[in-house]
């Protein structure tokens, strides 16, 4: 039997990396997937690529409209909704004195408030449907303790640790577990991305700064996006039904908690 066998569920950033992954998992468990990503060609892009069992969602998590309007999509779709994972996020990278404003809302609108109204607007409907659901917010090891040049993303993946606890143990009640993931370091777009900041904000050598990471993990190596799967495919089956408001570190021993 497959554990998610019938189970309808959104994945927001879903077009690319963990969520991508996510997504493959969830289909090969028998779900039905919405890639729901602010990046639609890109979504309609790794739909096709994954099969019939996914499809792609137009959302922008920092738009009140548009998450109610993915929600209402996959109901349309898939007649309900049993599972989100609030996956969704953007990075940034600075001296504390040089933070800008700009940078902060547009992290905190994505990383925070995207994650609380996708959170609440999911909700709504797993309530509506009267049958519970499963909620998976992705955090991150930078929400377990802060990093020199990267406040305001570190306090974001803060936020969503919390906003989990309070979630988790508000929405249990209505048989909706709220749980989180903590990856550590996990090799793709996003990566690059932190590498090539890094090279910038250190002097470094393109590369250098994720060798220099990579060196400190226990596990002796960066992530890939299906070392996480096993923890996202677990919290949404009923396996999960008595765990809430936790976020489990899968970072290859980074983190202890
Ligand atoms: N990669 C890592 O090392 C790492 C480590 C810890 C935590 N995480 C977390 O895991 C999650 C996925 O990370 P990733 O590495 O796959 O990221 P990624 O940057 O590769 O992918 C993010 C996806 O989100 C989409 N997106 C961006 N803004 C959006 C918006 N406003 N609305 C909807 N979609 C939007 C992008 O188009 C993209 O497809 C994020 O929450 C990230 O913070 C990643």
């Amino acid at each position: 039997m497959k554990r998610l066998e019938g189970k309808s569920a959104i994945i927001t950033g879903a077009a690319q990396g963990i969520g991508r992954g996510f997504a493959e998992a969830y289909i090969r468990e028998g779900a039905t997937v919405a890639i729901a990503d602010i990046n639609l060609d890109a979504a309609k892009a790794a739909a096709a690529e994954i099969g019939d069992a996914a499809y792609a969602v137009q959302l922008d998590v920092s738009q009140q409209d548009s998450i109610d309007a993915a929600i209402a999509s996959v109901v349309d779709r898939a007649g309900k909704l049993d599972i989100l994972i609030n996956n969704a996020a953007l990075f940034d990278a600075a001296e504390t004195v040089d933070i800008t404003r700009a940078s902060y809302d547009k992290l905190y609108a994505v990383n925070v408030a995207g994650t609380l109204f996708t959170m609440q607007a999911a909700a709504r409907q797993m309530i509506a449907q009267g049958h519970g659901g499963k909620i998976i917010n992705m955090a991150s090891q930078a929400g377990r303790r802060g990093e020199p040049l990267v406040l305001v993303y570190c306090s974001t993946k803060a936020a969503v640790i919390s906003m989990t606890q309070s979630a988790g143990l508000n929405l249990i009640k209505h048989g909706i577990n709220v749980n989180a993931i903590a990856p550590g370091v996990v090799d793709g777009a996003h990566w690059q991305h932190v590498d090539s900041m890094f090279a910038k904000l250190e002097g470094k050598q393109p590369g250098q700064k994720k060798a220099e990471v990579e060196a400190g993990v226990p596990a002796g190596r960066f992530a890939t996006p299906d070392d996480l799967t096993g923890m996202a495919v677990f919290l949404a089956s009923d396996d999960a039904n008595y765990i809430v408001s936790q976020c489990y570190n899968v970072d290859g021993g980074q983190w202890m908690s």
